[in-house]
């Protein structure tokens, strides 16, 4: 038997904090659908380093260009308005070990904040952008705006691409799968699973990769 959700909100779904789904979709935590969770860094207006924990993304391209995708970025953060103003931005992926640095750029987002300070990470000027990179993640990716999109037109989130032009992969994980996919590679994002028959709400996961089958 499959449950069927539709369109208008479920009744029995209880949120995990109050203002869960005025921020969120009942959708997505009926699909708990996991994405990368990796840093958007950028220059804010005063010249700081900015980093911006971020999910909800997916990467592709074809033989012409690769473009990374934030499908669900909040026009209220400070990363959308560097974006906007610089017209480029830089991508970090770290691993598990590195969450609770990066929830800490949160904790301490103050404009006047250097946010690479705050989760103890070092500067790497980018290659081929205007962006600060952070030098302890194994993949970045440096990438320049192509679109900004008002994702649902209620002016709360935008779907952002941006072009990869350039790409730092740390040396260790240059070869194989170890390293890029477990607890050292790459983390990601479990949205908060609904109990779908009481409708209790759930918590997000963090996740790592565990390959099964080689293709
Ligand atoms: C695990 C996790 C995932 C997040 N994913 C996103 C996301 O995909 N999009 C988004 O807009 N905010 C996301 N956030 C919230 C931002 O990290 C947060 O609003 C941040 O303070 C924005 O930084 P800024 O104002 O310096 O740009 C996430 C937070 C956490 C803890």
């Amino acid at each position: 038997m499959k449950i069927e959700i539709s369109e208008a909100f479920p009744e029995h779904f209880r949120p995990a904090y109050p203002e869960e789904f005025e921020l969120f979709s009942h959708f997505e935590t009926t699909a708990g659908i996991p994405s990368p969770l990796f840093a958007i860094t950028t220059w804010k207006e005063n010249g700081l380093p900015n980093a911006c924990f971020h999910a909800w993304s997916c990467f592709h391209g074809d033989r012409t260009a690769f473009f990374a995708v934030m499908g669900n970025l909040y026009q209220h953060t400070h990363t959308y308005a560097n974006i906007l103003r610089e017209k480029c931005f830089g991508l970090n992926f770290l691993p598990i070990g590195c969450y609770d640095r990066l929830v800490e750029t949160i904790r301490r987002n103050g404009m006047d904040e250097d946010e690479f300070q705050a989760g103890g990470f070092a500067l790497q000027e980018a290659r081929t952008i205007h962006a600060p990179l952070i030098a302890e993640a194994f993949l970045s990716l440096e990438c320049t705006l192509t679109e900004a999109k008002d994702l649902t037109g209620a002016g709360q989130t935008a779907m952002v691409t941006g072009r990869v032009r350039h790409a730092w992969v740390e040396e260790a994980y240059a070869q194989g799968y170890d390293r890029r996919y477990g607890k050292d590679g790459f983390m990601l994002l479990v949205p908060a699973p609904q109990d779908l028959l009481s409708g209790a709400p759930g918590q997000s996961g963090i996740a790592t990769v565990h390959i099964e089958r080689l293709d």
